[in-house]
């Protein structure tokens, strides 16, 4: 198997940018790894995910929006992640299980076993390895956003953008309870710091913990 590392937070806490990052640097150093994200990852999973952050969509239900998480989630494992892992390769994904947790159960309040189970369907046997979690206060991290979506062309995907503060603070609590109740699977990293501070510290952990085998194959 290979080695499986994802990455979590808020919005705008800097995941996609840490991501982008971590892949070049192993690139560089001749690890060839697989950089994919959710919802999305494979082209049924990126439909759902057009459906999932339209902000048109406002009457999108909790529920319908639960399910939505792990069908995408659900073809994306079977068409992407778990292929990867069996070939051994290291599989980064921009976001992955723990959101839905943070998100649909600390964030909407959706029955925590409703989503273990989706999940536990979903994921088929597949489970992080290491989960960084860029931590963040919302305040900030939406701030970011904002800046980020008015700079870019194509759909704006900003459905949870428009969410209240209050929910992405319950998101934000919900993120540090889960790296409580996992410490040997987390990494919590100080979102507020620079770009270039955090991935000193992102790249120096993997690159520790990343099996020697898997160096090899990569
Ligand atoms: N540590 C940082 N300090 C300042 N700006 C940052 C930092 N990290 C990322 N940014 C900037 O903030 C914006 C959002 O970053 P990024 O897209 O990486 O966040 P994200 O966590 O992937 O957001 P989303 O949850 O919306 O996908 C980008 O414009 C990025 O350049
Ligand atoms: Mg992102």
């Amino acid at each position: 198997m290979g080695y499986f590392i994802t990455f979590e937070g808020v919005e705008g806490c800097g995941k996609t940018t840490q991501i982008k990052l971590l892949s070049e640097l192993l690139a560089a150093r001749g690890i060839h790894a697989v950089l994919t994200r959710e919802p999305g990852g494979c082209p049924i999973a990126d439909k759902i995910r057009s459906i999932l952050l339209d902000a048109e969509n406002r009457a999108l239900s909790p529920l319908t929006e639960l399910m939505l998480y792990a069908a995408a989630r659900s073809q994306h494992v079977t068409e992407v992640i778990s292929p990867a892992l069996e070939a051994g390769k290291i599989v980064l994904c921009d976001r992955f299980t723990d959101a839905t947790l943070a998100y649909q159960s600390f964030g909407r309040g959706i029955d925590r076993g409703v989503i273990d189970t989706l999940n536990v369907q979903a994921c088929q046997g597949v489970s992080p390895d290491l989960t960084i979690l860029v931590d963040c206060d919302p305040q900030i991290g939406l701030a970011r956003a904002r800046q980020r979506i008015e700079a870019t062309s194509g759909p704006r995907e900003e459905r949870f953008e428009l969410e209240e503060l209050a929910f992405h603070q319950r998101v934000r609590a919900g993120y540090q309870q889960l790296a409580v109740d996992q410490p040997e699977r987390f990494l919590i990293i100080d979102g507020a710091d620079t770009i270039e501070g955090i991935f000193a510290t992102i790249s120096t952990q993997v690159l520790a913990r990343i099996p020697e085998a898997l160096r090899a194959v990569c």
